[in-house]
């Protein structure tokens, strides 16, 4: 008897899985951007100012999209102030600190290709305007003879950028953000600004701040649906940002089914507005814990923010809710088109930096497990388990799996939040037992606190080998996420990604007589 079983049906309904899914999220603070992925003059960064080292790394965990400059930010600020030669510092009103503005929209589209990731732009909805929107994205995605088109090739870029996201405004919902509105206030003015946006650029993909809230994203969608693709939504299970005392283990793999009862919330709310299979879910912020930064704008409040820094508060428990989470978008695979981790860098990030190198903490692993290893269509299965106990009544799921597809062949995650319980998984294909030799690849630490530091920085690695299944049984670790990749034909080509030696990940470049490379998928 096993604690958990996966059952596939070799008919089984399969949904396409946007890569989008597997975006990040970068903001204008404390050193997510400064002292992160931009630092002139540091012997690590190229003649742009951007690190290389740690343009490397996010280059093999597959950065898919990544959403800037905020956040919180975006709502006081003006993109005109990051563009063209002459860049004015800034107040920054959100988080109250000066913005030098030196890493503006050009050096966003450059980073962006750099590592790339597909860029998308927010909007300042607080203080800015409908036309300030719109003008932005003539400055970006135009090639016509206008006066801000005119003006990006004065700037030195001749070509127009094709920002293919643009999200309208950040959290307006709440009181903390700057320029916050109503819920009236606000189905107008998203209204009149995605009007506008479509007038200057009918094809971008149009998202709006929205919440699973039916008083607030019913009457937005009533009013703007018929311009918009995404809602957006945003959550934070751990709110660090006042008591800066992360919760434990059990505490935390105890939320994980909650990122998908508010997908599941925001598709009900989709469908009363009449707008299912037409506008779908991005989850453009999320994380297991909110970023530490206690109110106040005095300089211990500022200096409070380098708390995020704290190596030990990236554990096993981070890993193992993100997997969950994703799990859930997967699940949802056919109305989540994007989720986007916050940050990507430092904060609550799965890259550490600062002026000396990086580390890679445990979900950059996870991050890369999902982003380079699972199929890109989700295969409908069932699934049962055993139930762990993690206090205060709540009662999941200890197993949690997803079936994906590459090509012909089966790509299973399937995690064991269990912290301390080794737990078997039977998994059958048509009733019949799976056996035959799969490619392991498991993420797992000494323990439910296990991190990575400087000091220390692979006590959280992924280990891979080969599983010689004969009964369907697979064991799976404590507190852990392993991905089964079932036997393939399909063999790697050129764009693929796959692991070289250790922790390397590298692309499959072409060959240089054009003949298709002849590559196994090196484990
Ligand atoms: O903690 C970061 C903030 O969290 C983002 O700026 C905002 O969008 C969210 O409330």
């Amino acid at each position: 008897m096993t604690s958990a079983t996966l059952s596939i049906s070799g008919s089984a309904p399969v949904t396409p899985i946007r890569q989008e899914i597997f975006g990040y999220f970068i903001e204008h603070f404390h050193r997510l951007i400064y002292g992160g992925i931009f630092e002139p003059g540091s012997p690590l960064s190229d003649e742009r100012g951007f690190r290389l080292d740690v343009a490397d790394a996010l280059r093999e965990l597959g950065t898919g999209v990544v959403r800037w400059p905020g956040g919180c930010f975006v709502s006081a600020y003006h993109w005109v102030d990051g563009v063209g030669p002459d860049r004015k510092p800034r107040f920054d009103k959100a988080w109250r600190v000066d913005e030098p503005n030196t890493f503006g929209t050009a050096e966003f589209i450059q980073w962006c290709e750099l590592v790339g990731a597909t860029p998308y732009l927010c909007t300042n909805a607080g203080t800015g305007t409908p036309e300030e929107m719109a003008d932005w994205l003539e400055y970006c995605n135009s090639n016509g003879s206008g006066s801000w088109a005119q003006l990006r090739r004065e700037h030195g870029n001749v070509d127009a950028f094709g920002v293919p996201y643009w999200s309208i405004g950040n959290e307006n919902y709440g009181t903390w953000e700057i320029g916050a509105k109503s819920a009236e206030e606000w189905s107008r003015y998203v209204t009149e600004s995605a009007k506008m946006m479509r007038r200057v650029d009918p094809s971008v993909h149009l998202l709006t701040a929205a919440r699973a809230d039916l008083d607030w994203t019913l009457p937005l969608l009533k009013s703007a649906g018929p311009y918009l693709d995404s809602v957006a939504i945003h959550g934070y299970w751990d709110p660090l940002w006042i008591d800066d005392s992360p919760i434990d283990y059990l505490t935390a793999v105890g939320r994980s089914m909650q990122p998908e009862q508010d997908i599941r919330a925001m598709r009900s709310i989709i469908r009363a507005a009449g707008y299912e299979n037409e506008i779908s879910i991005a989850f453009d912020e999320w994380n297991l814990r909110g970023w530490h930064h206690p109110p106040g704008g005095d300089d211990d409040a500022i200096a409070a923010r380098d708390r995020n820094d704290r190596h030990e508060t990236y554990t096993m428990a981070d890993a193992v809710f993100s997997a969950g989470f994703l799990n859930g978008c997967l699940r949802n695979a056919d109305v989540v088109s994007m989720a986007n981790l916050a940050p990507l860098v430092n904060g609550r990030g799965p890259l550490f930096v600062d002026s000396t190198g990086i580390v890679k903490r445990t979900t950059y692993y996870l991050m890369q497990m999902y982003a380079r290893l699972l199929g890109a269509e989700y295969v409908e299965s069932t699934a049962s388990s055993a139930t762990l106990d993690c206090g205060d009544g709540v009662h999941i799921p200890a197993v949690d799996a997803v079936v994906t597809r590459r090509g012909d062949a089966l790509v299973i995650a399937l995690v064991n939040r269990h912290p301390d319980a080794i737990l078997d998984c039977g998994i059958s294909i048509d009733g019949v037992a799976v056996t035959g030799t799969a490619q392991r690849t498991t993420l797992t630490g000494d323990s439910t606190d296990a991190f990575n530091s400087p000091e220390n920085p692979d006590r959280v690695v992924p280990t891979v080998s080969q599983e010689h299944m004969d009964d369907g049984k697979v064991t799976l670790p404590a507190h852990s996420i392993t991905v089964l990749e079932i036997p393939q034909s399909v063999a790697p080509t050129v764009g693929d990604w796959i692991r070289g030696e250790g922790q390397q990940w590298r692309e499959i470049e072409p060959t240089s007589s054009g003949a298709k490379p002849h590559v196994d998928w090196a484990f």
